[in-house]
């Protein structure tokens, strides 16, 4: 057993410092990055993205990864809604069918695939990638890892974007369940240093941004975010809307569901509560409904272009040369959110 000596931390435990800002209109700030015009990846979990999201993100600029709770044959009907489109990522597995699955999606003309597993820097995981960089030199996102070695292995094998993060999603248990994980801008710096070796490799944020200011915050480091929650219950997200009496009135609810949870299992054919020892590594939730999801992007991404003014920059390459963090007390972070209301 060792100890490391250095602290983990994540988003709230610094803040940005302002730096002098040549920039005169929030507007200025150039928000593309890795090819993306918005640096925006939905996560590949049922709740979150099918072909309405990843269509919507299409044309808003950023992209979707399609999620792998389907059969193939719902993965290929998806996909036949990308006509004349960009495809967008399809999430496939490690094991089981998923060889079957990337042939059959390779096939009709998928060439972005994301390896979508909890724990990415695995043996399973590693030889997934390789049997797949043997038959293909489609777009390869893999993950998730949360340590430098870990994002050099996958690199290595041949991963052209990798997820990092283990533990951060609003519907994570991983760290209560295993103990194991790292807080996100820890793990976010151990990857990037790794990725100096990788200069071409994507490092995405994945897990845990709950504001722009948290999605800000990850940029200073990662080249894109993935999100979760912050898409969850839009319009564009799967799942049906239902209505419940709340405070007096009648509200508007969607599912959010961690892939790991109870919920995300009952997905795959394979799960069977009365025969398996599974202990669920996700929660589930009901959010209220929050509209079109541009409405939601607009605000982050307005959020994070006033960010960007702060830092002085006018591009995410700019943002993370000109990034300084501080770490922040508790009262810090208390000061910072609103107060002082009677
Ligand atoms: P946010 O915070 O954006 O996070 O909602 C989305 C990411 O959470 C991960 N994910 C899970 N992690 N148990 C976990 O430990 C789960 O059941 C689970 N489901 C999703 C995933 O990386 C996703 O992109």
């Amino acid at each position: 057993m060792k100890i490391l000596s250095e602290e983990a931390i994540t988003f709230d435990d610094v803040a940005l410092v302002p730096n002098y800002s040549p920039i005169k209109s929030r507007k200025e700030p150039d928000v593309s990055s890795a090819g993306l015009k918005i640096p925006i990846i939905a996560a590949p979990m049922n709740t979150v993205c099918e072909y309405e999201m990843a269509l919507k993100l299409d044309d808003l600029g950023g992209v979707g990864v399609i999620h792998r709770y389907m059969s193939i044959e719902a993965q290929l009907e998806q996909y036949a809604k990308f006509v004349n489109r960009e495809a967008p990522f399809f999430a496939i597995g490690a094991t089981g069918d998923y060889l079957e699955r990337f042939e059959a999606l390779s096939q009709a003309g998928v060439k972005k695939f994301c390896i979508d597993v909890a724990n990415g820097d695995s043996a399973a995981s590693l030889e997934a990638i390789t049997m797949i960089r043997k038959r293909s030199d489609c777009t390869l996102m893999t993950g998730n890892v949360c340590t430098e070695e870990g994002f050099r292995r996958l690199a290595e094998a041949g991963s052209n974007l990798i997820r990092v993060g283990v533990g951060s999603g609003a519907m994570c248990k991983t760290r209560v369940v295993t103990g194991h994980g790292v807080p996100q801008l820890t793990a976010l710096m151990w990857a990037a240093r790794a990725r100096e070796a990788y200069p071409d490799v994507i490092l995405i944020s994945d897990g845990g941004t709950r504001t722009s200011g948290d999605i800000v915050k990850a940029l200073a480091i990662a080249d894109v975010v993935m999100l979760g929650s912050l898409l969850a219950a839009t319009d564009e997200t799967p799942g049906q809307v239902i209505r419940k009496p709340k405070n007096g009135g009648i509200h508007s609810f969607k599912f959010y569901a961690g892939m790991a949870s109870e919920h995300g299992r009952s997905l795959n054919n394979w799960f069977d509560r009365t025969k398996t020892s599974y202990v669920p590594e996700g929660d589930s939730v009901m959010l209220p409904c929050k509209g079109p999801v541009e409405n939601v992007l607009n605000n982050l991404i307005g959020g994070l272009r006033v960010g960007m003014s702060y830092a002085g920059a006018s591009t995410l390459k700019e943002l993370r040369e000109k990034a300084t963090f501080v770490k922040i007390t508790n009262s810090g972070m208390i000061e910072g959110t609103p107060h002082g209301k009677k």
